[in-house]
């Protein structure tokens, strides 16, 4: 259960959150990137950080000091996206420095899938009950050190492979672009996934929050509303913009039909 109060538009009911990815800010000048958006008249629900290890995306970015050093400067809440092979290495790393929700991939949370699972596009079609057990213990844990656990999928794995785990974790981040790079285009058939994921978890009664990532703008941020995403991630039409704090505010707009005064 999110317990964290969510910003509600006066102009719907409906309740979302944005999540400012840093992965587009300025790496030389991260604390003046996050004081700036925090600080502002509507900060943002929550940070998104993407951690990449180079194999289970083809990118580096981030490690715990980091992460670490962003909980120093901030009260926002931290989201942290592992993209990383054998997330079981490494979960208490991210804990420990402070990830507020920490999120990691169903492909490459599997035992002994060292470099199995390698490039942007990663994907499984089934799951061995071994491999269940695996990542539910993993959500556990992520739970039992007082965080909220969060599973993701990238675009080609079936929606379906999440089903068994509905009841056991905060947040389901769907990925709308391959994991890796800020500033894709989100893809299309990313509104029919979330529908699925959205009915899945009705079925399932949990609660459960669903995150969309990549892709997300002025224009993208409303059908993925629709489509039942509450979590917004965004870095490009963030702090790709020369305002990034217009920039925020407008994609919030944008969810209220509201964009962009
Ligand atoms: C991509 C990352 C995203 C990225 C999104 O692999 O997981 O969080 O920052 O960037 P945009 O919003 O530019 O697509
Ligand atoms: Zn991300």
């Amino acid at each position: 259960m999110v317990t964290r109060p969510i910003q509600t538009s006066p102009i719907a009911a409906r309740p979302i959150q944005l999540a400012p990815s840093i992965l587009s800010a300025d790496f030389l000048n991260l604390e003046q990137a996050v004081r700036l958006l925090a600080g502002s008249p509507e900060p943002p629900e929550w940070f998104h950080l993407d951690v990449m290890d180079g194999h289970f995306v083809p990118n580096l970015t981030i490690g715990p000091p980091f992460v670490r050093a962003l909980k120093r400067i901030t009260e926002v809440p931290l989201d942290v996206h592992l993209m990383i092979d054998n997330p079981h290495e490494q979960l208490d790393w991210y804990l420990d420095a402070g990830a507020d929700l920490l999120t990691f991939h169903l492909e490459a949370a599997r035992p002994g899938a060292r470099g199995a699972h390698k490039g942007s596009s990663a994907t499984i079609k089934d799951l061995t009950p071994e491999e269940v057990a695996f990542v539910l213990a993993l959500l556990e844990r992520i739970r039992a050190a007082g965080a909220l656990a969060g599973l993701s999928i990238n675009p080609a794995t079936p929606v379906e492979l999440l089903r068994p785990f509905y009841q056991h974790l905060d947040v389901v981040l769907l990925m709308s672009v391959h994991p890796g790079f800020g500033g894709q285009s989100f893809i299309p058939e990313s509104l029919s996934r979330l529908n699925a994921i959205r009915a899945d978890i009705a079925a399932s009664e949990a609660s459960v929050l669903i995150e969309v990532d990549g892709g997300i703008d002025v224009n993208t941020v409303s059908p993925a509303v629709e489509a039942g995403a509450e979590l917004l991630v965004a870095g490009n039409a963030i702090y790709g913009q020369t305002d990034p704090v217009l920039a925020l505010q407008n994609i919030r707009r944008a969810v209220y039909n509201d964009c962009c005064g």
